[in-house]
């Protein structure tokens, strides 16, 4: 267990504390900004267009427990324009199903992260879209949508492609709150590892959010950087430097310059449901390090008279479920990957903190 100090979510600069949720609003605007200055990047703005074509539909998908439809995004930034595809699977048995947003590694459906058949028989809806249809996992800024966001070279807080992924999420959620088949107050974006930082990243940033999910997603996403096992911004920011901006390589083995740590990131999410899952053999990730963000997250849900993380323990034993307050949180037996078992928990909490 690591024990170096984490600065305090709920300190203004000048180090008053914050005491209600008013004053926690309007501070909770310069934490997202510090976060997309010092570590993502600015998220690009709402496109200029943006439209939604049906490609295909099948309605007998899943013994017609469900319709299968493929969707395009076709979005205009400026005279630019850019269509990625999207799916979309409701159930028929379920009258406004609630609904995942999974931004996933593939776009399969169903896919071995995202197991469609059990989500439907769940009673959930299950949007997806595989994030290089998006924007290629590379440097490459010319690449796909990316290539809409125009960049000059010594600007240090242009988007990183986590932004432009978590950019693609948004609108796949202008889609979903647009259709009136769906619970669209109670739809979670999902992802797991590099898609669980995107997720969080999203749902920051998109209040329409109402559940946000991270899978294993470690360093510089569900798990605090001070003190961190595993994964440290130095490897993250060598390997995937393009995932965020510029100014946050000038943080590699500087965990302790960052004025911030990762439960801001979580804290945006309050007083929205946040659920973090961690798998036991993932100490890449470090499941202490996540677990320990969403306790130092929690302060913000009681600022509004609610329940954060509500977990006695700092380091639980596999498979223990912790989904009673606003931020659950599990570890799974095994290694890093999105199981059947992390699917069957996101669902539990759902339907237990149905808005
Ligand atoms: C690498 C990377 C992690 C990331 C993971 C993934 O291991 O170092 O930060 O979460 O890939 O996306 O699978």
């Amino acid at each position: 267990m690591n024990h170096q100090t984490l600065p305090n979510v709920l300190q203004k600069s000048g180090g008053e504390l914050l005491t209600s949720p008013k004053e926690w609003e309007e501070h909770r605007e310069s934490l997202l900004f510090l976060l997309s200055r010092e570590e993502y990047g600015f998220l690009p703005s709402a496109p200029d267009g943006l439209s939604f074509r049906l490609v295909e539909k099948r309605e007998n998908y899943c013994a017609s427990n469900a319709v299968f439809e493929k969707w395009e995004a076709a979005v205009k930034v400026g005279e630019q324009e850019f269509s990625f595809p999207f799916f979309a699977v409701v159930p028929t048995q379920v009258k406004k199903p609630m609904a995942f947003l999974h931004i996933n590694f593939r776009n399969n459906v169903p896919d071995a992260y995202m197991p469609t058949e059990e989500i439907i028989d769940g009673g959930f809806a299950v949007f997806s879209f595989g994030y290089e249809d998006v924007t290629r996992d590379n440097d490459d800024f010319s690449d796909g949508l990316a290539a809409l966001f125009p960049r000059s070279s010594g600007e240090k807080t242009l988007p990183g492609k986590i932004s432009i992924w978590a950019w693609a999420a948004i609108r796949v959620m202008d889609h979903i709150v647009s259709r009136k088949d769906i619970d669209t107050a109670n739809v979670a974006v999902i992802g797991h590892s590099r898609l669980g930082k995107t997720a969080l990243w999203a749902g920051a940033n998109d209040p329409r959010f109402s559940f946000v999910i991270s899978n294993d997603s470690g360093c510089s996403g569900a798990a605090v950087s001070r003190g961190k096992q595993g994964e440290q911004i130095r490897d993250v920011t060598t390997t995937f430097p393009y995932w965020f901006c510029e100014t946050y390589r000038s943080y590699q083995g500087k965990e302790e310059e960052l004025p911030f740590d990762q439960h801001f990131l979580l804290s945006l999410i309050a007083p929205r449901k946040l659920y973090v899952s961690s798998a036991q053999e993932d100490l890449w990730a470090d499941p202490v390090s996540e677990l320990r963000a969403c306790k130092e997250a929690s302060p913000v849900y009681e600022l509004y008279g609610i329940s954060g993380l509500l977990c006695p323990e700092d380091a639980p034993a596999a498979n223990a479920v912790f989904p009673e307050g606003n931020i659950g949180y599990h570890i799974r037996k095994g290694t890093h990957y999105l199981s059947r078992y992390d699917w069957q928990q996101f669902m539990a909490f759902l339907r237990r903190h149905r808005n």
